[in-house]
């Protein structure tokens, strides 16, 4: 549907867990988090109710987020009930990699579309310093896995990171070389631990693919649903991409609205407004009722954020891994 800022909203974020199998150091603390219970989460069969609500008001997109959504049990079943709706034309996965390569097969089954793999270093000993748990040889198994199935789109994300990553934007690019194979440099967003770090923004990180590699060329095609800006590099097959929300805010082209896994409808990534349709679903209201809080809650999103500003009224308090990014 169209919202009050005459932006189409076609495009739904949901996210089915908040835990992860990594303590990525911008996203969670090592320990003492509290995640929700599982009767806080929403059910697959409530979480396919919903998306045969949304696709009635124009929804054809939906992105499965976490936390780390392969650590749900079953995932590829939810893939496949939701890919099944009339009206829903594309699903994809953010996810951390680590579990892809064992579940690639049955999310395929299921009907996946895309997957976005989120990869801060190539480096073993690094990639234990900023996940402090993982290991990044089995990413890198279900990256190729992944891009041997020639139907699903592979896209990675990096978050650059001062003092800890950047020296290896190069080598990350260099992968997209010979394979058909994206990779989108994160703008790293003051939320939860992010708050204490620093990112890069896109011209920084321009400016040192430039001087590595050569001209960057802005890539006019569409890929994705979402705001990235992509770039072609001669003698690359892969794009490269740049997400940044707080530089360059995409808020006039905003498509999309976000489901928490306790079953939240978010209007924006920084606010807290939006509507609790799990209570409405477990108090028994009908479909009817909740479709119109839906529609209300989607068309009042709001004009944009202000990351930049301190102390806003109403800013989200949740954490990265609770909203799904
Ligand atoms: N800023 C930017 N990106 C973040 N992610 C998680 N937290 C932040 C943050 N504060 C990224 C993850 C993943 C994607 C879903 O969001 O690295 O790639
Ligand atoms: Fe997990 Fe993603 Fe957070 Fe890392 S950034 S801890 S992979 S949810």
């Amino acid at each position: 549907m169209i919202d009050i800022y005459n932006r189409k909203i076609d495009y739904i974020r949901i996210s089915v867990t908040d835990r992860c199998n990594l303590r990525c150091i911008y996203c969670m603390p090592e320990s003492g988090i509290s995640f929700f219970s599982h009767e806080m989460l929403l059910t697959y069969e409530e979480i396919t109710q919903l998306c045969e609500l949304f696709v009635k008001t124009g929804i054809s997109k939906v992105k499965i987020t976490g936390g780390e959504p392969l650590v749900r049990k079953d995932l590829n079943k939810l893939i496949k009930s939701i890919k099944d709706i009339d009206g829903i034309n594309n699903i994809t996965l953010t996810t951390n990699g680590i579990l892809l390569e064992e579940q690639l097969d049955d999310l395929i089954k299921s009907g996946l579309d895309a997957v976005n793999i989120s990869i801060d270093t190539l480096r073993e000993d690094r990639y234990r310093e900023i996940t402090r748990v993982g290991e990044v040889h089995k990413v890198i198994r279900g990256i190729y896995k992944a891009l041997k199935y020639k139907n699903l789109k592979v896209k990675l994300n990096y978050v650059p990171i001062k003092g800890k990553n950047e020296d290896e934007i190069i080598d990350i690019i260099n992968l997209t070389k010979h394979k058909d194979l994206s990779v989108r440099f994160i703008e790293l967003m003051p939320i939860g631990l992010g708050k204490d770090m620093a990112g890069y923004s896109d011209e920084e990180i321009i400016s040192i693919i430039e001087n590595k590699i050569g001209k960057m060329t802005p890539y006019k095609g569409k890929l994705g649903n979402g705001p990235s800006n992509y770039f072609s590099l001669d003698g690359y097959k892969g794009k490269i991409g740049f997400i940044s929300a707080v530089s360059h805010k995409f808020c006039e082209n905003c498509n999309r609205v976000r489901l928490t896994s306790d079953g939240f409808l978010k209007k924006c990534l920084q606010y807290e407004y939006g509507c609790d349709l799990k209570s409405m679903l477990r108090s028994g209201k009908s479909n009817d009722e909740i479709l119109k809080i839906i529609e209300e809650t989607i068309y009042n999103k709001p004009k944009n954020h202000h990351f930049n500003k301190e102390n806003e009224k109403n800013s989200e308090t949740k954490a990265m891994f609770q909203i799904g990014g």
